[in-house]
């Protein structure tokens, strides 16, 4: 898509102008990812400079967001690559997103006032999100309740701020929009928590089964939890570096009950429900972008 090629070289001249070397160095060693979030803005927004610009600024605004998340998470791995927190250390990646987000927020205020708050009241969210996520590894978490807040927070809310604010810049109907991406936000996170269990890390391009050994008690875990007959030996798995059986036991069980499969079909009721939303929008692309998400493999 040569729009996305727009989207990359609008992120490589913010960052130059930046007007610092090492900044630019960092931002050649981030790599591309899926760029579902511009993606999505594109579809709804239509392309323009405005739309690019809007683009630009959420991807540096999710870039930030990975570059600290790879430092919560001790994470060495991302988009196939050496995380900067591996490649440099952790300062440099926290840093870098510093820069990342105050360059986005710059930008963002010199767009229309609606769009500029749905966009950075949205990072707040997410950066509240990541505490939360933090805060639910103390101990096992067991409420479906908890983990959905968090996966709002941290993941779906600036996915609904993508959708919202392209929207608003072209005055279609905000609130639709928003809905739309709020559960299609929500089944991403799900897809992602998944992922982390079904795929291997070369295919992910970031580790593969840490979420359970960081602490994180995502869907799968939260429905194997309810179900599983030694609850005792699933508990004591929490948060240790497993050897090949026990993530073998794991990966049977998930399947035994069902709680891969019905994780899945949780995240499609929500793709369902994003799909609704939109429904008199009849733009068959929002269907395909929410079909791709569910059916992706990293
Ligand atoms: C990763 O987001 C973090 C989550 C919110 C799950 P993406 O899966 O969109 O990451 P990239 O940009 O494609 O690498
Ligand atoms: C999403 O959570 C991270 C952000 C919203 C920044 P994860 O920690 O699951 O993301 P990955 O799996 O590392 O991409
Ligand atoms: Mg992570
Ligand atoms: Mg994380
Ligand atoms: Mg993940």
């Amino acid at each position: 898509m040569i729009e996305l090629e727009k989207v990359k070289a609008q992120i490589h001249t913010f960052v130059q102008e930046c007007n610092d070397k090492k900044c630019l160095e960092l931002l050649d060693k981030l790599s591309t990812g899926k760029m579902l979030r511009s993606k999505l803005v594109l579809k709804i927004a239509g392309v323009s400079e405005e739309s690019i610009k809007l683009c630009a600024v959420i991807e540096m605004i999710h870039a930030a967001s990975l570059l600290h998340d790879d430092v919560i998470d001790e994470s060495d791995t991302r988009r196939g690559k050496p995380s900067v927190n591996a490649l440099y250390d952790n300062k440099t990646a926290i840093m870098f997103g510093d820069v990342l987000y105050s360059k986005a927020f710059t930008e963002l205020a010199k767009m229309p006032t609606q769009v500029a708050t749905t966009v950075s009241s949205a990072v707040t969210l997410l950066s509240i999100g990541e505490m939360l996520d933090v805060d639910l590894t103390e101990e096992f978490n067991t409420s479906y309740e908890k983990y959905l807040d968090m996966i709002y927070k941290k993941t779906a809310s600036l996915i609904e701020a993508s959708a919202k604010a392209a929207a608003l810049l072209v005055n279609k109907d905000a609130q639709k929009f928003a809905l739309y991406g709020k559960n299609l936000g929500l089944a991403f996170q799900m897809i992602d928590d998944i992922l982390d269990i079904t795929q291997d890390s070369q295919t992910l391009g970031k580790p593969a089964l840490l979420d359970f050994v960081e602490g994180k008690v995502t869907i799968p875990y939260l429905l194997l939890h309810e179900r599983v007959e030694d609850k005792e030996k699933l508990e004591q798995l929490y948060k240790k570096e497993l050897t090949i059986e026990q993530s073998s036991w794991i990966k049977e069980q998930m399947k035994a009950t069902k709680a891969l499969d019905d994780s899945i079909k949780q995240a499609k009721t929500l793709g369902l429900e994003a799909i609704k939303a939109v429904e008199n929008e009849k733009d068959d692309s929002l269907v395909q972008i929410m079909k791709a998400m569910i059916e992706r493999e990293f």
